[in-house]
């Protein structure tokens, strides 16, 4: 039976993975509709009436502009009569900016957070970028839910590929590794990174137990692609042979596909957090599933 407290609302840039997750817990779902004046000011507008418990779906691609467009829709769902509002945030931008690294700069991770979750109910993201920070709950002032695509991407992982090893190529990578790696049942291994800039990293493996063997890499997010494209051609160098790549993110920048290419990599596969013509692992049966365990 449907669940009329519940509705499902998103932006049209995430339409299918919204219509996924209503029809996962059997609710209404309605479109956020956004304007754009000629100042480049947005507005929003939400379906009225909202639910009870409004669902907002939110997809964080270049995601300034995408900020402000859902702090509005949260207001409005506030305002047009939902006592909840959960906002699902696949990828939760700004995460990475956990410190200030140089003087001068903000700590963004605070300030994003502060900014989405002061009129929330709750927060549920998939594998956000935390390093310093232990959990989104030291951050975030609403509960907030942390779900790993790891099972999700062990899924993939036991379906196509049976690499040897799935290598992470920073430390940060080493718990989402370690879990697709587990439950997949291959060897893991995690780098030592070093970034000097955008697009310029050295990493540093620790030596492999098996001879030339076929190695998956993972990572949370791919951006310019540098990270994956030096771990493979590092990797490659030391005898391994790489048989694809796996991203929770694919936030890629233009060419960032190419470059993972150039380095060797023929399979780039990722979670739908974000859509892009990659996308191989579904994560709404993952939120669908969050969804029905009430915060
Ligand atoms: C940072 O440590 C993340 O886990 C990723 O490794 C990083 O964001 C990838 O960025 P890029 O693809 O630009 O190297």
């Amino acid at each position: 039976m449907d669940n009329p407290a519940f509705k499902v609302h998103g932006f049209s840039d995430s339409e299918a993975l919204t219509k996924r997750i209503a029809r996962l817990i059997r609710a209404p779902w309605a479109e956020v509709q956004e304007h754009s004046f000629p100042d480049g000011e947005s507005l929003v507008r939400v379906a009225t009436p909202p639910g009870v418990c409004a669902i907002l779906v939110r997809s964080f691609p270049n995601p300034d502009s995408k900020l402000i467009e859902t702090v509005l829709a949260i207001d409005a769902l506030r305002r047009a009569g939902s006592r909840r509002v959960v906002l699902v945030a696949p990828y939760l931008p700004y995460m990475r900016q956990d410190k200030v690294f140089r003087a001068g700069e903000p700590i963004s991770q605070r300030v994003i957070a502060e900014l989405l979750g002061h009129n929330l109910s709750r927060l549920i993201t998939i594998n956000p970028h935390l390093h310093r920070t232990h959990s989104l709950g030291d951050v975030f002032r609403c509960a907030a839910t942390s779900l790993s695509a790891a099972p999700a991407i062990a899924g993939w992982v036991t379906r196509n590929a049976r690499p040897d090893y799935v290598i992470g190529p920073d430390e940060e990578s080493g718990v989402l590794v370690k879990a697709v790696a587990q439950m997949a049942k291959a060897k893991w291994a995690a780098g030592k990174k070093h970034r000097s800039g955008d697009r310029t990293v050295h990493i540093e493996f620790p030596r492999l137990t098996i001879a030339k063997p076929s190695v998956l890499l993972v990572d949370d997010i791919a951006s310019s692609g540098a990270t994956l494209a030096v771990a493979a051609r590092t990797l490659s160098a030391s005898g391994a042979r790489i048989i694809g790549a796996a991203v929770v993110h694919p936030i890629f920048e233009r060419g960032a596909i190419s470059r993972m290419r150039q380095a060797g990599i023929r399979t780039v596969v990722s979670c739908d957090t974000i859509v892009h013509p990659t996308n191989a692992i579904e994560i709404a049966p993952l939120i669908a599933r969050a969804l029905k365990v009430r915060k």
